[in-house]
This record gives C-alpha cells, sequence and structure tokens, in this order.
C-alpha cells in the first residue's frame, strides 16, 4: 500500500487543528474510580478520575490489540484492558503489566504505552491537550507535554474579599455540522433577528445598522471595546445594574476556537468563554462557560441568565440541524461582506496559521491594523 505514505496522507487536516487544549467533558460528568468514553478530532478517549480526583486521559485502543480500554477495570491508579489484562498507569499510558508473560521472559513491558494526553481541570470542564501527530511508532511513545496550560476564564473579583464571590455555569449542545460551520455560525452577527426572536426578547423588526470595530490580536481578532448592542442578552439584564453607557463588552477569538465575551459595569462584570470543539468531521460541540458576579443577591437572577442563555444555544443547535440537511449535498455557498467578514478571518487564520507551521516562519497574521465593519442585526 504505497499510497499510504504520500505526502497528502500527512498534511495537517484544517478542520483537526492539533496543538491546542480541547474541552473533552464537563467536569461534574467524569467520577472518580470511573472509565468514561470521549471523543476529540476524531481521536476516540477514555477519561477518568483517579483516587484523588486528578483527570485524566488515554487514547480508548490498548496497544496490543486495540480493545477500548473503558469497557476495562480502573482502581483509581492503573487501567486493566478487558481482552488480555494488560495494565496501563492512567496518568502517562505506561504499562505496569503483560499478565501472560513468564518470568523467564524478558520483554520491556515499560516501554510499552497507551497513548496518554495531557489533561486538566478548568472552570467546569475536563481538557485534554491534543498535540501534533507523533512520529509512528504508536505504542512505544511517552505523552508529549503541553506546552502551556489550559484556557481559563477571565475573572475580575478574585482578591480581597471579593475572592471567590463569582458563579459559573455550563452549557452544551452537540451541533450536527463540521466545526467551521459551527464556529462560524457563532461568529455571525446577521443570523440575530432570524434566529433568536422570542416575544419576551426582540423581533426582526428591532433589526438596525450597526458599525463594529475590530483590531488583530495574536491568533485571533477582538471586537474593540464597546457599548453593547441596546437589543443583545447581556446588555438588557446589566441595565438593571448600572448606568447604559458605563457599560462596555470586548468580543476575542483566537484559534482554534475560543470565544471570550467580556462585560463590564462598574464593579460588575460578565465573562464567558465558548468552545466549538471538532469531535468528528461532521459533528461538533459548543460549550459555554460564563463566570459571573452579577444576581448573586437577587433571587432567580442565576436561573434567569441560565434561561436566556439555554434559549440561545437551543436556537442555534436547532438552525445548525436544519441546516445540516441543507449541507448533506455540497452546495455552493458563499460569504459576503461586511457580515461575514469575521467568518473570512477565521479561515485565514486558520491558512496563516498552519502555513506557519509548515515552514517554520511566524504566523503572518491576515489583518494589517483595526477595521471597521457595518451590518444590519
Ligand atoms: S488487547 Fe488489550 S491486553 Fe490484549
Ligand atoms: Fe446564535
Amino acid at each position: 500500500m504505497p499510497e499510504l505514505d504520500s505526502p497528502q496522507r500527512h498534511a495537517p487536516d484544517p478542520l483537526m487543528l492539533t496543538g491546542f487544549w480541547y474541552r473533552a467533558l464537563p467536569a461534574d460528568r467524569v467520577h472518580r474510580n470511573q472509565l468514561h468514553k470521549a471523543m476529540l478530532l476524531e481521536i476516540p478517549l477514555v477519561v477518568g478520575r483517579d483516587r484523588v480526583g486528578r483527570p485524566f486521559a488515554l487514547r480508548d485502543a490498548c496497544p496490543h490489540r486495540g480493545m477500548p480500554l473503558h469497557c476495562g477495570k480502573f482502581d483509581g491508579e492503573n487501567v486493566e484492558c478487558p481482552y488480555h489484562g494488560w495494565t496501563f498507569d492512567a496518568h502517562n499510558g505506561q504499562c505496569q503489566l503483560i499478565p501472560s508473560l513468564t518470568a523467564d521472559q524478558n520483554l520491556r513491558v515499560d516501554r510499552i504505552y497507551a497513548g496518554g494526553y495531557p489533561c486538566e481541570e478548568q472552570d467546569g470542564f475536563v481538557w485534554v491537550y491534543i498535540p501534533d501527530p507523533g512520529p509512528p511508532g504508536a505504542g512505544f511513545t511517552e505523552p508529549e507535554e503541553a506546552p502551556e496550560p489550559a484556557p481559563l476564564i477571565e475573572k475580575f473579583s478574585v482578591s480581597g474579599k471579593d475572592k471567590d464571590k463569582y458563579k459559573l455555569a455550563y452549557l452544551t449542545a452537540d451541533m450536527p455540522v463540521s466545526i467551521d460551520h459551527g464556529i462560524i455560525g457563532l461568529m455571525d452577527p446577521a443570523h440575530g433577528p432570524f434566529v433568536h426572536q422570542a416575544w419576551w426578547w426582540r423581533s426582526r423588526h428591532s433589526i438596525h445598522e450597526k458599525n463594529k470595530n475590530f483590531e488583530p490580536i495574536p491568533n485571533g481578532f477582538r471586537m474593540s471595546a464597546h457599548m453593547p448592542s441596546s437589543n443583545s442578552a447581556p446588555y438588557k439584564l446589566l441595565r438593571l445594574y448600572a448606568a447604559a453607557d458605563s457599560i462596555t463588552t470586548t468580543i476575542d477569538f483566537t484559534l482554534p476556537n475560543l470565544r471570550r465575551e467580556t462585560i463590564r459595569a462598574g464593579k460588575y462584570w460578565f465573562s464567558s468563554l465558548t468552545t466549538v470543539t471538532p469531535i468528528t468531521r461532521n459533528q461538533c460541540r459548543i460549550d459555554v462557560v460564563a463566570a459571573w458576579n452579577l444576581f448573586r443577591s437577587l433571587p432567580f437572577g442565576s436561573e434567569l441568565l441560565k434561561f436566556v442563555f439555554a434559549k440561545f444555544v437551543e436556537q442555534d443547535r436547532r438552525t445548525m440541524e436544519l441546516q445540516s440537511e441543507g449541507l448533506k449535498h455540497n452546495p455552493h455557498l458563499m460569504l459576503i461582506d461586511d457580515a461575514d467578514r469575521p467568518a473570512k478571518w477565521y479561515f485565514q487564520l486558520k491558512a496563516a496559521h498552519l502555513e506557519a507551521k509548515r515552514t517554520g516562519a511566524e504566523m503572518k497574521h491576515p489583518m494589517t491594523g483595526p477595521v471597521t465593519l457595518k451590518w444590519r442585526s
């Protein structure tokens, strides 16, 4: 099978950017001494927590004959394959025992590894670092170290008596579209009046012209600090707390899939980190995690916020479910200016990132300076 070694096969897949952290599972669904299945970038994983609660992730395939390890046993430290009982350290995947070996057989058990991935718990999620495809010889490779810690949600009242006085909540939804459609749907300003209508929220008649300033940031772009749209969700809630003109919001997008929104109003703040994670080529998952110090004193305040966000995510999910019908037969698509310019930047950023990786040169940012975009929404 000589074609297996052709260069195309090793070309990086722009739908599956490696060398980044990805959210694998909500932390409250990963229990001590249990094994859970997860999938990231078409890589099946077994995820769990050891007996002190530290999370781990291994490739869900035994290096002996490929048995899924999540079907095996876990004693809080080592994972035992259900086929021939080989056991592996849950954190680094190093083989500890091959029960069939006799005393005079000197196979170096400690040189065998079930693929282990860097794994961290951060802001309510278990994150897994997916390294660039390693060299061949799987089964004998130690896990790579992640070059930086998993992404954090920015929090603003973490000193003095305000420390830890914030709430954190998450929402998650599976979308039957590729990560690209998931991400450009997330950054698309023009669908709001059509998808996110509700009698208590806004109607399509509230549509009006908007001007937004964008600037390049490393690996991404920022919608510069501005007053939130008068018809946006958090803005309406914040108006209950602060003078309208003291409210500012900033939205950042960075590769591979991170959207951060920060809203500040005096001493109050709301901060979210939304990710769109590639599960398979045709399936992604959107996870919204928000932290805020508003509404803590108001009964039902945080329930209201969760209700609003759950509605929004469900409207997006339903839309993408319908969109996936339309995408089944590969229709021609287009991106227009200015409303789809952020989507164009996303594709340009990915191309620039992959090109920099290929050549080893510094990444050439597709934006050369600040840009103002106009649209009606
Ligand atoms: S397949 Fe796992 S021990 Fe043989
Ligand atoms: Fe939306």
